[in-house]
Formats: structure tokens, sequence, C-alpha cells
């Protein structure tokens, strides 16, 4: 055991600082080792110590198989990173059993820094683990009005650690820009926040398992419960079922608030839809969607953008 750990040693690489969360990349070989350890339940959690850095004393529920970033410093190019061995077993979880994740932290940024540290590190789903290059927890304002909710990171967003940042996510933007917002006053983010997985040498994405969002959720319902939007939307038919299981086709449920906690959800055609059907009508369904959502947060709309893609 702790040979296979050492074995790991030297194979992890400081990527950036993100919102005060270090997101570190590791090798392939350090990735499959870890996935392979955390699969036979050896590691239920790893801890990334930068030399000189301080401890930050943060609390882990019991059993939920994530680690706070133990030690914090001054970004520096590497890190020395250490396993924690432990003999429990690999957690298995589903909405039913898996208990929210404790909020520590006195503001909403410290809250989801904590949050965010304990993504950063979370080994639940080995074989995610295995092939994931960084752990894409959520951008944006902590105090946004409004939030974005989608399925899972692609292949651009597991690169750069950051949701929607690919072909469908430029296209997000452009929707939020047209709103009249920017993605720096809004928040972004996924129901899964490590990319699924697909078979070597095979591009493009799937959609998240069942078991695969029933484990994760449980940050994006601590994430929402500390930002308290005013309205939420939510991008395809996987993101609604992550929130609220499964209740409808999203051509049968968009176009109507549902309610995710007490908070309005549009649920609306994900960007990936409009890109392969990119007729005015089905973007103004969309747009009809976001015209909604813009009353309910009682936003200005010019005449301008309520006609936007009438002409079909
Ligand atoms: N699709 C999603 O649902 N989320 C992303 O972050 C990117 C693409």
């Amino acid at each position: 055991m702790t040979e296979s750990l050492e074995a790991l040693r030297g194979y992890v690489h400081f990527l950036r600082e993100r919102d005060g969360v270090r997101q570190v990349r590791l090798s392939r070989t350090a990735r499959e080792g870890l996935a392979k350890l955390a699969g036979e339940g050896k590691v239920s959690k790893v801890s990334v110590a930068v030399p000189g850095g301080s401890a930050v004393g943060s609390r882990r529920p019991p059993g939920d198989g994530v680690s706070p970033v133990e030690s914090r410093g001054p970004a520096q190019s590497t890190v020395a990173r250490s396993a924690t061995a432990t003999s429990s077993p690999p957690p298995t979880t589903s909405v039913a059993n898996t208990p929210p994740l404790e909020i520590t932290g006195s503001t909403k940024v410290e809250q989801l820094r904590h949050l965010a540290e304990r993504a950063a590190v979370c080994v639940k789903c080995p074989h995610l683990v295995a092939r994931r290059h960084t752990v894409v927890f959520g951008v944006g304002n902590p105090e946004a009005k409004l939030v974005f909710v989608g399925e899972a990171p692609g292949e651009e967003e597991d690169l750069q650690g950051e949701p929607f940042v690919g072909r469908a996510g430029q296209l997000l933007t452009k929707m939020i820009q047209a709103m009249g917002l920017t993605r720096e006053q809004i928040y972004i983010a996924n129901i899964v926040k490590c990319r699924p997985d697909m078979p070597e040498g095979v591009t493009g994405n799937r959609k998240p398992t069942k078991q695969e969002m029933e484990t994760c959720v449980p940050y994006l319902r601590a994430q929402l419960e500390v930002i308290k939007p005013i309205a939420m939307v939510a991008l395809g038919a996987t993101a609604v079922e992550g929130l609220l299981r499964p209740v409808g086709t999203i051509g049968s449920l968009r176009g109507k608030f549902l309610e995710y906690r007490g908070t309005p959800l549009m649920p609306t055609y994900h960007p990936s839809y409009l890109l392969r059907n990119q007729s005015n009508t089905e973007k103004r369904k969309v747009w009809e969607d976001l015209l909604k959502v813009m009353e309910r947060l009682e936003m200005p709309i010019s005449e301008k953008q309520r006609n936007f893609f009438l002409k079909v």
C-alpha cells in the first residue's frame, strides 16, 4: 500500500488557482493509480500539501470519501502530495441516502471555496478519477441571482477546469450576453463535476449515469444552498433529472417554471441541442424561456430583446 502511494509521489503538478482553490493536474499514471486505490477502498481521502503552507482546519463529515485541501500557501509551481490510506470500504451513495454536505465558512466566498476544495480531491467515482484532468466545480458570482445548471464537463471543460467553455459553452455565453448579463454576474455549475469517461480512443462526450449524478449532486445542492439564487435555468433533461429526478422530456417541460427547493427553475434546451438544430424556431423557444427568467428577475427587457429570433 505504502509502496503504491509512494509510486504516485512526484506525479502531481500544480495547475492553477481559481477562487482561492488550487486545481491540481495529475499525470495519467497518478490518476489511474489513485483511482485503483480508491476503487479498492484503500484511499478515502487525498490531501494536497504546499511546502510552507499553513494548515487550515476544515471539518469533514465521516465517511463522505473526500477531504479538504489540508495545507495552503502561496502558489508554487510544484507541490508535495500525500494520499491517506484507510481501511474503510469505498463509499456507496444514492439520492435517497446521500447526506447533504456540511457547509463551513462564514461568507459565501469562503463556503464555496471550502466546497470546491473538497470536490477537488473527491475520489467517490474511481473510474472518473482515473481519467479526469480537473474537477470542474463551478464558476461565477457567489451572490448571483441566476444560476445555470448543465449536466457534466466535456473534454474542453475537463482541460480548462471551467464549465461551459467548449462550443456549447460559447453559445451559452452568447445567450447570457443576449440577456444583458455577463458570466461574472451569474453562476454556472454542472450536476456532475468530473468529465464522464469515454472508452479509449473514442471522442465526444457521454451523458452521466444515474449513479454518477446521485453521487455528485450533493456538491451542487450545497452550492445552491450557499448562493441562494432567485431563479435557475436547467440546461437540458439531464440537468432537470439531476435536480428533480426524471419528470418528463425536455420538450414537454421547457417554457414552464418548475420549483427546486422553493426556487423557480426554468427547464430549457441544452445549448448543444441548438448547435445541432440551428433554426430560428428552436432558438426562439430557448429565448422565450430566458425572457420568462428575465421577467421573473424583474430585469429590463428592450423591444429589440423581445423580438430576437422572431424571423423564422
Ligand atoms: N455541457 C454541459 O452540460 N456542461 C458543461 O460544462 C459543458 C458542456
